[in-house]
Order: structure tokens, then sequence, then C-alpha cells
């Protein structure tokens, strides 16, 4: 009767599932069901990160993009986007503000835009974690080689975040056009750990194709590649993409993924993402009371804030970073969570 429970209790215990279970809880979970693993999730948060959420400042450094994504609209094809990048001063701008909001966690991300080499990401790596020292850089800058991974870490970099966007690769052909490969990013992934990186991987929920069936391929994934974080969120329609008139992906699926990934891995770096807190006002702080303890507020140049659209109707926030974050923490603080200063590593399993 109670068979979803059960699986739930297993996966609380063992932190493991079969891809068949994985597919059941995802077609049958109720309400309670939902509640049930919210409730689990939430108390193996507090083991491992108490009530803390952590902050990354999140700098879009470009939207060049060589690549042609079905589902998302800075893809090359789209002629109808404005594209820009910021300078190396503009980067570091952004740092020092966000440094003296209390930031500890400087995210550089964009396109696949050649023209940052890996000169160019190493010198602005490198004057970072010179002038600020006690803080950590992230890097979401997409596939590249072995080699340019290498140098990046050695320039200072100390995480990355890419997507794996499907664990199935019949899905991920269907995702993206023909000359993108599933083993690309799958390697990628694994040079990147290989690397000594921090790694994140991620998906989006209800993207084109997708059934329980390909997300329990991701489900099992996370078990068995065991990232210290990973990014997942509704997919929203673009409307200058081939995925224009899909429909986007649901909040309640996407909260009930979060509580089942922190069971799965309890120490796991899980951010509440935007794609979440534009689909519903208070889609981010329903992310945190699912199992979320990482929110990633965008402190880019507020002249190209607009142009980063990935999908329709991103929240975009108007406000200066001071503001924003004085804004988030009273949204977290209002359901028992606290904003930290802190570079907020993943803690050691116990
Ligand atoms: N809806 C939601 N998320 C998207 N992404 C790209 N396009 C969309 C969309 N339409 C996500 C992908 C990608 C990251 C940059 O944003 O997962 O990895
Ligand atoms: Fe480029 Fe990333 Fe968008 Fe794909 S998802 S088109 S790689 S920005």
């Amino acid at each position: 009767m109670d068979k979803v429970k059960n699986i739930i209790d297993k996966l609380n215990n063992t932190g493991s599932l079969e891809k068949n279970e994985y597919e059941y809880i995802i077609k049958n979970y109720s309400d309670k069901d939902f509640h049930y693993a919210k409730e689990l999730s939430k108390k193996k948060r507090f083991e491992y990160y108490g009530n803390k959420v952590y902050i990354r400042a999140l700098i879009e450094i470009s939207n060049f993009c060589k690549n042609n994504c079905l589902y998302c609209g800075l893809r090359r094809d789209n002629r109808t986007c404005s594209r820009y990048r910021l300078t190396k001063e503009q980067i570091l701008s952004c740092c020092k503000e966000s440094y003296e909001l209390g930031f500890r966690t400087f995210v550089m991300q964009g396109g696949e835009d050649a023209y940052f080499t890996d000169d160019i990401m190493c010198d602005i790596i490198h004057d970072i974690k010179k002038t600020y020292t006690d803080c950590a850089v992230t890097l979401s800058l997409g596939e590249r080689s072995k080699e340019s991974y290498k140098k990046l870490f050695d320039a200072g970099a100390d995480r990355y975040l890419l997507r794996h966007e499907t664990a199935d690769k019949t899905h991920y052909m269907k995702l993206h056009p023909k000359e993108m490969s599933f083993e690309k990013r799958m390697n990628c992934l694994n040079d990147l750990k290989e690397t000594g990186y921090q790694v994140g991987c991620g998906f989006m929920v209800g993207s084109p194709y997708q059934t329980p069936k390909t997300l329990s391929e991701d489900l099992k994934f996370i078990e068995t590649f065991s990232p210290h974080m990973c990014g997942i969120g509704p997919f929203i329609p673009h409307h200058a993409t081939p995925f224009k008139d899909d429909v986007a992906g649901s909040v309640e699926l996407t909260l009930f993924l979060i509580s089942v990934i922190r069971l799965i891995k309890p120490n796991i770096l899980l951010p509440a993402t935007t794609a979440l807190g534009s689909l519903e006002s208070d889609g981010r702080e329903r992310g945190i009371a699912a199992g979320a303890n990482v929110i990633m507020p965008n402190v880019s140049p507020m002249s190209e804030r607009k142009k980063y659209e990935i999908y329709d109707n991103k929240a975009f926030s108007g406000n200066e970073s001071a503001l924003e974050i004085e804004n988030i923490k009273k949204e977290i603080a209002a359901i028992g969570y606290e904003i930290v200063t802190d570079r907020g590593d993943m803690r050691k399993e116990v």
C-alpha cells in the first residue's frame, strides 16, 4: 500500500535505489509522499549544514555561444539575442562589490565563447584569487579540453559546473544538434573530476522528451558520479528556439527531485535555481525548504542583465546587488534559514 513511502525509506537509509524504484516513485508519489520526502530531506540537510544557506555571486561573463542546444535562448542561431561580453575590469568590479556584500564564491558563467581563451581566463582567475585569498572561484563555461580544464585549475579555479542535461543518450540527442555528443559531455565531467575540481552536474526538469525513465537515469547518475554540486531547475520555453511551443516543467516535481537528491547524497551542495524562482515568486524559498542549500544571486552589471535570456521571463531583479541580498536574507530568515558569509565548501561525509 505504502510502496512509495517504503522506497523513500530505503533511499533515506541507504542513499541508493534501483533505477526502476526511482522511476516508480517519480510516477506514483502523492502529496503525502512529497511532504514525507521533504521532511526526511530537511533532516539530512540539518545534519550537515544546519540552517545555513550559502550564497554565490553569479557573474554572467558572456552570452556568446558557439553551440545550438535546442532548448536555450543563447543558441547561436538565435539572431534576435543581443550579445555582450564583460571586460576583465567589469568582472573584477563585480567581484569587488560582491566581496563587500559578503560573497566568498564568485561564479563566472557564460556560453561557449571562443573569446575567453585559456590565457584570458587564467589571467582573470589569477587576479581574483590573488586579491581575494579567502574566496572560491567557480567556472561554468561549458565543454573544454582536459588541458584547458587543467590550466584553469592551476590558475586557481576551485569548482566547475557543467550540467549533464540528461543521463540518457537517446534523450540527449533529442535535446542537442548532432555535432554535440553525450559521450563528450560525460568525458568532460570525468576530466573535471580527475583534474581535481569540485564538480557540479545537473539537468532541467520537464525538458522535452523527458520521462520518468530518463529521470531515473539522472538520479542513478548522481548516485554513481557523486558530484559535489547539482543544479536542477524546471525547463522553461524560449520563444526563439525549436522548443518554443513546449510546456514548462513542473515546480512540484522539481521540488520533489531536490528532496530525493538530498537523500541520495546528504552532503551535496544544491542550489535553489533562478529557473525555479522564475516560475513562482516563492520558488527559491520552496527550493530551500525542500532541501536546497545554495542561492546564486545575479551580480552581473545591470546594463547587461536582461540579455542573458536562456528562457522567457527569467526572473530579473532590477535591484542593485546590495538591496537584492537584503531581500534574500529576509525571505530566507522568514522560513527559518540563514545566509552566511562563507566559501561554502561541501562538508565531508560522516
Ligand atoms: N529552461 C530552463 N533551463 C535552461 N537551460 C538552458 N535553457 C533552458 C531553458 N529553456 C539550462 C541548461 C543549461 C543552463 C545554462 O541552463 O540546463 O545547462
Ligand atoms: Fe550555449 Fe549553454 Fe545555451 Fe547550450 S545551454 S546554447 S552551450 S549557453
